[in-house]
Formats: structure tokens, sequence, C-alpha cells
């Protein structure tokens, strides 16, 4: 069975489009992540994932460490490969960490981590985190000497970036894009890397993601968020893990 891990920025998105400098509003500062996580894991959610952005746009510190103390399933820390973070996380001690690219021009992430071209700064963070009995997850798109040099830093998990694919969806780039995602997740797992995906998996594009060799977790944000406004949190999230399933 595919896990699911629920990414909650963008419940954090709306709440800084009003409340971004205001410090306090008689607690009626709304929608607060840290119940939508809680709902989603009421629904089944198997973990709970926040970026915390170097820009702070969505998810703020005190977020995190609410989720720390609140949540009964797994946190995962999306963050950039900085010390500042590793410090960050160290302290927090999520049981994972994902590391990905931060680029403060960009809408959300694009593009996967360069390992290659960064491997001493991934190096340390992999090893601090092994050290601390963190897991590592590396963002990576799905290109072979990426996923080899994961597995040589004694990365425990990657995280393919599918996001080229999701934006193919609907033109004839969209079957390459799946058969590059689909060698990456063997070639992940035949190095003994456990191989989860995200960014830009919706209620329909599942149907393919889902046909992936060897996945372990999905983590998935802003169609879950959004499908929320009109239906609840609680039906969102299990819409999405029946087709998961392959139910709908
Ligand atoms: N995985 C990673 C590493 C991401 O950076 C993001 C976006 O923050 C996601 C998954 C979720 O992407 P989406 O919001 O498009 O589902």
């Amino acid at each position: 069975m595919i896990l699911l891990g629920v990414n909650i920025d963008h419940c954090a998105t709306v709440r800084q489009a009003r409340y971004r400098e205001v410090g306090s509003c008689g607690g009626a500062i709304e929608p607060d992540p840290v119940t939508f996580a809680l709902a989603a894991e009421r629904a089944g959610a198997d973990g709970i994932t926040v970026h915390l952005r170097e820009d702070r746009r969505h998810i703020q510190e005190r977020d995190v460490q609410r989720l720390r103390e609140s949540i009964a399933t797994r946190l995962n820390l999306e963050m950039a490969c900085t010390p500042e973070m590793t410090a960050f996380a160290l302290k927090l001690r999520p049981d994972s960490v994902c590391l990905v690219p931060e680029n403060r021009r960009e809408v959300t992430t694009e593009g996967g981590l360069d390992i290659v071209g960064n491997r001493e700064r991934v190096a340390a963070v992999v090893d601090a985190m092994n050290a601390a009995g963190i897991i590592t997850s590396l963002f990576i798109d799905p290109d072979e000497p990426q996923i080899e040099l994961s597995a040589a830093l004694r990365a425990p998990w990657i995280e393919l970036h599918t996001g080229a694919y999701a934006n193919a969806y609907g033109t004839p780039r969209r079957a390459a894009e799946l058969q590059r995602l689909r060698i990456g997740a063997v070639r992940a797992h035949d190095l003994g890397l456990a191989v989860n995906a995200g960014h830009g998996i919706n209620y329909v594009n599942i149907a393919e993601i889902r046909t992936l060799p060897h996945l372990h977790e999905l983590n998935i944000g802003h169609s879950i968020v959004s499908r929320a406004l009109f239906t609840g949190v609680d039906e969102a999230v299990r819409e999405m893990q029946a087709r998961m399933r392959g139910q709908r």
C-alpha cells in the first residue's frame, strides 16, 4: 500500500494572505494549519509534510513546533540544505527531512535538488541526520546520476520530483515523463533506496502516478488543500487515498 503524506503548506498560504502582519487577532486567526493536519490524520493520512522556507512565506517556525507537539503520525520537514535549517531540524527532531532546492523568486519548488552539483553540502546534512537518527529524503529529478549519488551518500530515501510529468500531462511528453519516473524508481529501488514521489500530483494524474513501481509514499499538497475548500479535509484525504488504491 502506498502511504500518503499530506503537505499542508497552502493552508498556511491562505492564513498568511490575511495575517502576515498581524501579531494577534483575538484568537481568530484562520485557517490553522495544525487543525488541518489533525483533520488529515483523522481521515487516514500517514504523515504530515511542511516546508519551512527561508522567506517564511507560508509555514512559520511556530507551526512546525506545534505540529511536532501534536500530530500522531510522522512529521516530514522539507528544508533547504543550509546550516541554519540543519540546526533547526536537529533541535526539532522531525521523523524525516526532505532536502529541497530553494529559490526566493520561485512560486513553488521548481526542479529537484542537484545532488551532483552540491555533493559536499548534501553529504554534510545526510551525515548529520543519519547520526541523529532522522531519516533524510532527497528530492531529485529522476536522473540516474542523481539517484546513484543519493545512494552513495547513504540517504535512505529519495523523493522523485513528479513536477515535469505533471506539467507534461495533456501534452505529447506525458508518456516519456512517466517512463523517466518509472526507470528512476526501478533504479533507486535496485540501489536500496525507498522511493517517494511528489509535486503536482492531483486527483486526475494519480491514476498513472500510482502505477509507478516500488512507491513507498506520495507527498501531496496543493490538490488536497484545494479540494478541501469544497469537500472538507476528511473527504479530500479519503478521496485521494481511494484513488491511490485505484478504487475510484
Ligand atoms: N514534495 C516536495 C518536495 C515539494 O516541494 C512539494 C511542494 O511544496 C510537494 C511535494 C507537494 O507538491 P504539491 O503541492 O504540488 O502537491
